[in-house]
């Protein structure tokens, strides 16, 4: 499963994709509201510091023409590899076919239920973006219905991939790895949360401990 940075903040992507192996980053229109930046300046940097990383932006226009034309525009300024990120309306499956027939990437997203991923992926999405914490907010399960998604496409030979989204914990994210899930797209605190574990920093630092009371404090294997 692919793992991508769910946020717009610069600093906070450098700083999780230094230390954690994660392969691109996703964005809506309200991460970019967080920036208080406007957004192709901020999409522009993030671009160009991932390189050939994958880049999800999401479009605000309501209807299919409003949809293409901004699809367009995104991929102009950000790069043809860009993903368009287009709700899973009655409008936005009507662009969803017409841009993938165009070759445009797309990441169909606010997906609540296993129709709209299916309906995605007979559009030609290449991801689905399930919102699972939303979904369990919902009083259903999150978990359990990007799995039926995922069924969806791989029982019907679909391309399309689940990406899942909305994250709150770890117990999720864990779920949707096991079950072989495509990517998932987390913020920065779930990402960091993955490996938050007071056990693990024990054992690191009694290994530490012993190993300087065998040579001396402050050595390594460099200086043994
Ligand atoms: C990603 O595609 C979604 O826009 C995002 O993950 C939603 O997350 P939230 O429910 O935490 O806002």
């Amino acid at each position: 499963m692919k793992l991508l940075i769910d946020d717009a903040n610069i600093a906070k992507i450098k700083e999780i994709s230094e230390f954690f192996p994660v392969d691109g980053v996703t964005t809506n229109p309200s991460i970019l509201a967080k920036s208080g930046r406007p957004p192709f300046e901020v999409l522009s940097e993030i671009r160009e510091f991932l390189g050939d990383k994958e880049l999800h932006v999401q479009v605000i226009s309501a209807d299919a023409e409003g949809i293409m034309k901004e699809a367009a525009k995104i991929t102009e300024v950000l790069g043809k590899e860009t993903f368009i990120k287009i709700p899973v309306t009655r409008e936005g499956l009507k662009a969803m076919k017409a841009l993938s027939a165009d070759g445009y990437k797309i990441t169909a997203t606010a997906i609540y239920t296993p129709m709209q991923a299916y309906l995605a992926a007979r559009a030609g999405a290449d991801y689905a973006a399930p919102y699972v914490n939303r979904i369990d907010n919902l009083g259903a399960n999150g978990v359990e219905s990007a799995m039926t998604m995922h069924d969806i496409f791989v029982n019907g030979g679909y391309k399309t991939e689940i990406l899942a989204a909305s994250f709150k914990n770890s117990q999720q994210v864990q779920a949707l790895a096991a079950y072989g899930c495509g990517c998932a797209t987390c913020a920065p605190d779930i990402i960091e949360g993955l490996i938050a574990n007071p056990t693990v920093t024990y054992a690191v630092e009694a290994f530490k401990k012993d190993f300087e009371g065998l040579v001396g404090e402050g050595k390594t294997m460099l200086d043994c």
